[in-house]
């Protein structure tokens, strides 16, 4: 017996099979956008998160502007050996400050989601400046020139706003306290109370001393990636289930 080929008649009316398409595409289409409306409630809030100190931010900035997103992935998967290989796997809230976010599956390097305080400020520097001074069979390009770049500072606070625009919660003070926080963040002697007061955590980074470079704005970033989140305080088993 032959089944009735229902499909046929939509494919010799070219405008029911237009509207059929089109009908099909855009329940797809729901089903994908209607759950972004809830974003509030669909990113858990986590304790410790908090959006990055100016100097950590000029530092993303760099990572994202040196493409090594090309070769470092910043998300770590929920399968045992990344968990045991990088530590707890990454959850959504980690990068709700992010925009861009720095996912991805492409990994030449390691993930470097939690990075942060693995190494010291020195190895960083040593690292950036030649690879493979540090990991003699690395095949990651020399940065030493971000060394000798001073850091542009001049657009700190447009970056600030534009980021407040986007759901980023900059608070007035904290984009007019922006330049100091950098500074402070770039400088051993500094007082940073205040600094540590609006950015818990913040890891201060300066090498040459003198003028805030490039590298300074990248460790600090470095040295703060999955610091934040003390997981012992989150529900996180929930997910794990
Ligand atoms: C061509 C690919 C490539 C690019 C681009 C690249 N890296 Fe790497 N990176 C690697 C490789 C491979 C390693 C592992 C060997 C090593 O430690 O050098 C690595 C290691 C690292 C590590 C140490 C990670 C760990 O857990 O030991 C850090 C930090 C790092 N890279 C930061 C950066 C930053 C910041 C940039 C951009 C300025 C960058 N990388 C660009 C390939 C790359």
């Amino acid at each position: 017996m032959q089944l009735p080929i229902r499909h046929e008649w939509f494919e010799k009316n070219a405008v029911f099979l237009l509207m059929g398409a089109l009908l099909t595409v855009a329940i797809g289409g729901l089903v994908e956008i209607v759950p972004l409306f809830t974003i509030e409630t669909t990113v858990e809030h986590v304790q410790g998160m908090r959006p990055y100190s100016p100097l950590e931010l000029r530092g993303r900035d760099i990572y994202v502007r040196e493409g090594c997103y090309l070769c470092h992935s910043q998300q770590i998967r929920t399968l045992r050996d990344e968990v045991e290989r990088y530590g707890h796997y990454s959850i959504a809230a980690e990068s709700m400050y992010d925009h861009p976010f720095q996912w991805g599956s492409k990994r030449i390097g390691p993930d470097l989601a939690r990075v942060g305080g693995k190494y010291s400020n020195d190895w960083h520097y040593a690292h950036l400046r030649n690879a493979q001074s540090m990991v003699p069979e690395s095949l990651m390009p020399h940065y030493a020139f971000l060394e000798q770049t001073p850091l542009e500072l001049d657009d700190l606070q447009e970056r600030m706003r534009t980021l407040r625009e986007l759901g980023v919660p900059y608070t007035d003070d904290d984009i007019a306290h922006a330049k100091e926080d950098l500074l402070a963040q770039a400088d051993p002697r500094s007082d940073n109370k205040a600094l540590l007061k609006r950015y818990p955590k913040a890891v201060e980074a300066s090498g040459s001393g003198h003028v805030v470079t490039e590298a300074d704005a990248l460790v600090a970033y470095l040295q703060m990636l999955g610091t934040l989140v003390n997981f012992a305080d989150t529900n996180t088993e929930r997910l794990q289930q």
